[in-house]
């Protein structure tokens, strides 16, 4: 998971941030899908590694999330924005996400520590 997401990282489309972000994630199959953050002009457009992802599995047909993997530059282990947790909520309950920094500095943590008391489509 790691090496796939170290080279998803090295397809980050970050022309104005210049952070680039790459993401694994391992489904229940046992296959790993790789994301890394896609920036845009309007930079609200921007689609976090995370995010492409999910949706690179989702593509794929598979929907069962079972670890994440986050990969960054930064100086320390960085954890996913809060839309990202959401859209992880989507499709499972908890998983592990190990944060990796560009030291190699690792902290592990879940979705339910990162997301406690999720909204979820069995609410309404
Ligand atoms: N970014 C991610 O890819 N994942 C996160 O969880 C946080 C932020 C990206 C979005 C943008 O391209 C850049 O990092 C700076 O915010």
């Amino acid at each position: 998971m790691i090496a796939v997401a170290k080279k998803a990282r090295e397809n980050s489309y970050s022309p104005y941030s210049k952070f680039e972000v790459g993401a694994a994630l391992i489904t229940g199959s046992g296959t790993i899908f790789g994301g890394c953050n896609v920036e845009n002009a309007s930079y609200g457009a921007t689609v976090c590694a995370e995010r492409t992802a999910v949706g690179n599995a989702i593509v794929n047909g598979e929907r069962n999330p079972v670890a994440m993997v986050i990969i960054t530059d930064a100086d320390h282990p960085i954890a996913p924005c809060g839309i990202c947790r959401q859209v992880l909520a989507e499709f499972c309950d908890d998983i592990p996400i190990l944060l990796i920094d560009g030291s190699g500095n690792r902290r592990l943590t879940s979705l339910i520590e990162l997301l406690p008391l999720q909204f979820s489509g069995e609410d309404f």
